[in-house]
């Protein structure tokens, strides 16, 4: 067998808690996972790895984020209240003056961020409201430039409101013909209720005739009036959405009264939606009209979990109008994910750990995802021995994998104490 593999990764610890695993890889796919050993003798000594228990992962996967926004911090001015608000002001006043290049190059220069830290899926939002499209044309030649090593999933997203902004109809349409692949909305941002419930049918209508996804923003704000979720849920089920649909945010679900929040649950479920919260986001945008006490604003993770209902998280926002901070870590996504909603039970962190890994690639309907047989050979192998560990450590990746390629390292993080007595290594693991 050992001829016939590309690659093999030996002493894997999985994040399901099995040890001493062998992986297999051969044409881009993991051929086996198994605690059997697997000859070695003919494999070339560079296409054989010793993970020493370490812990090798799927890829992590960001659900939600604005890639034509990133790295622009700070132009035109950076964000003086911190808000959401003056946020999609900066980014109007920046529009007009975005080229062609510009835009690419910062794209390119995330996506390799992202695969220095092993996140090798992503899904992010474009912005149709400018009538060029021109960050739709830019993420859609970056999409092909880096299909070999990561999934660019884009999102037809209209900033300044499906309704609000005259030509959005148009333009979301023109976006899809040109080859984005999912439906996104802002009903939370339309004139009035009614037109941000009639923006969630429409867009719903939209992707039932043409077969695509959708992915809303939807009610992010501290209003708990702002019931959006509930009409997409609604129109998922009637148009048999089921499962294609995703709500973002969510942030007025911290701020609704229990007993509505029960029912609506309830509908959600039927209606099987992903939801996707963005911790980092969240945490700094909402509550900003509050004085004390004043709210988290991330949406109810842990009893969505409990209703059955798939939560992935999202990075949102990097170095951008609304955001000024980040390097692509999807591990601190979750760190900020845990903390937020106080998701501390061993179960509760490796679902958090789920959130930036299977749950994500269920919202997003990749396939072939995981460290199984036949899964696509993609992975990472962190220094720490497992999920909670890499949660605590957020440490280095030391391999990323991608269709059995090696495509990124990094060193070990190792510190030298030296307190007169000679060096002591450690590396924050504790065995
Ligand atoms: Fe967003």
């Amino acid at each position: 067998m050992a001829a016939m593999l590309d690659y093999l990764i030996i002493n894997a610890s999985l994040v399901d808690g099995r040890e001493a695993m062998n992986i297999a890889i051969r044409d881009s796919k993991i051929v086996e996972v198994t605690d059997q050993a697997i000859a070695t003798s003919e494999l070339p000594d560079d296409c054989l790895y010793d993970a020493k228990g370490q812990l090798v992962t799927a890829p992590f996967i960001d659900s939600h984020f604005h890639m034509d926004a990133t790295l622009s911090l700070g132009k035109p001015r950076l964000n003086q209240s911190g808000t959401l608000l003056e946020g999609i002001q900066i980014w109007n006043e920046l529009k007009p003056n975005l080229t062609f290049d510009a835009i690419k190059q910062r794209a390119l220069k995330i996506c390799h961020w992202a695969i220095g830290q092993g996140t090798l899926a992503i899904r992010s939002h474009v912005d149709i409201c400018d009538d060029a499209l021109l960050a739709v044309q830019v993420l859609l030649e970056v999409k092909k430039e880096m299909a070999p090593w990561l999934d660019l999933q884009l999102v037809a997203f209209p900033q300044d409101g499906y309704y609000r902004y005259k030509n959005s109809v148009d333009n979301l349409k023109r976006a899809l013909d040109m080859g984005v692949d999912v439906i996104g909305g802002i009903p939370h941002f339309e004139r009035t209720m009614a037109d941000g419930s009639h923006s969630v049918r429409s867009l719903c209508e939209l992707a039932a005739e043409r077969g695509l996804m959708v992915d809303m923003h939807c009610d992010e704000s501290d209003d708990p009036l702002s019931r959006h979720i509930e009409s997409l849920a609604y129109e998922t089920q009637r148009l048999g959405l089921q499962g294609r649909v995703t709500g973002s945010h969510l942030t007025s679900m911290h701020s609704m009264d229990n007993y509505y929040v029960s029912k609506l649950m309830a509908l959600m479920a039927e209606a099987q939606l992903n939801v996707v919260a963005n911790p980092l986001i969240n945490i700094t945008l909402q509550g900003r009209h509050d004085s004390y006490p004043k709210r988290r604003g991330m949406t109810r993770v842990k009893e969505l979990n409990a209703r059955g209902i798939n939560v992935a998280y999202g990075h949102d926002c990097i170095m951008d109008p609304w955001y000024s901070l980040g390097s692509y870590d999807m591990l601190d996504v979750a760190h900020m994910g845990l903390h937020v909603a106080q998701m501390t039970g061993v179960a509760e962190m490796q679902s958090t750990y789920a959130a930036i890994t299977h749950n994500a690639a269920k919202a997003l309907n990749l396939s072939n995802y995981g460290i199984a047989k036949g899964c696509n050979a993609d992975l990472v192998v962190l220094q720490a021995k497992d999920s909670i560990n890499a949660l605590r450590l957020r440490p280095p990746r030391l391999i990323v994998m991608r269709r059995g390629q090696v495509i990124s390292t990094a060193s070990p993080n190792i510190s030298e104490v030296n307190l007169g007595n000679g060096v002591v290594s450690i590396d924050f693991n504790l065995s």
